[in-house]
């Protein structure tokens, strides 16, 4: 073999082997801050309707999600968020990654694969904008989540006046068990 293409292979090879290392560094990062919001939120879902039921628990969600996105936005450096192809929150819309990437999920979660691992991560060019590592991971429908997404006959009467007066274009309902709500969305810049 030619010397330097030899040499041009190692070379390949290595820088190959390094941005896999990055990559894989990144996705665990991303793994850890994705899993930081849906744990903590879950507890006061379950408290606050322990306490007053799923309409109380509501105007707690409210203020607390976004809250608890912020907070793991600044302690971590990422920006993080939810979206959902039928979202309640206004600003929940998906942009046009998010929203391939969940009707990717939607197809996956179809052909079979456990709703609970799908995620995608993606080192994405924004032109002049330079490099930014974005990061999914789909957030399924479990029984707790019926009192407020679920199908109507899930939801109580004061459930759906909360959800109409806050929400009035909510599409956060018609939900059933195992189907996909959304996902955590992750970004920062590379
Ligand atoms: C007590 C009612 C309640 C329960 C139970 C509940 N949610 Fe929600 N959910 C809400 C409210 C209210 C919002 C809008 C919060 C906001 O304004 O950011 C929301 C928003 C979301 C969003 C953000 C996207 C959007 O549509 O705005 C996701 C994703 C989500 N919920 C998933 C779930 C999942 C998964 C569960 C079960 C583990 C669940 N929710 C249980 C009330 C609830």
């Amino acid at each position: 073999m030619h010397h330097s293409f030899k040499n041009l292979l190692i070379t390949t090879a290595l820088f190959a082997t390094t941005s896999t290392f990055a990559n894989e560094a990144l996705l665990l990062e991303a793994r850890n801050v994705a899993s930081m919001v849906p744990p903590k939120l879950l507890q006061v879902l379950t408290e606050e309707i322990a306490k007053g039921g799923p309409a109380s628990a509501i105007e707690v969600c409210n203020v607390k999600a976004p809250q608890m996105a912020k907070a793991a936005s600044e302690q971590t450096g990422w920006m993080v968020k939810r979206v959902s192809l039928q979202n309640r929150n206004p600003k929940a819309v998906p942009d046009a990654w998010e929203r391939a990437v969940l009707e990717d999920f939607d197809k996956r979660a179809a052909a079979g694969e456990s709703p609970t691992t799908l995620e995608k991560s993606e080192l994405v060019s924004n032109g002049d904008k330079g490099k930014e590592y974005r990061y999914m991971r789909a957030l399924p429908v479990g029984n707790i989540c019926l009192a407020c997404h679920g199908t109507a006959d899930k939801l109580s009467a004061e459930v759906k006046s909360k959800l109409q007066s806050l929400y009035p274009n909510d599409k956060a309902v018609g939900y059933t068990l195992g189907q996909l709500r959304g996902a955590m969305t992750i970004r920062k810049p590379q």
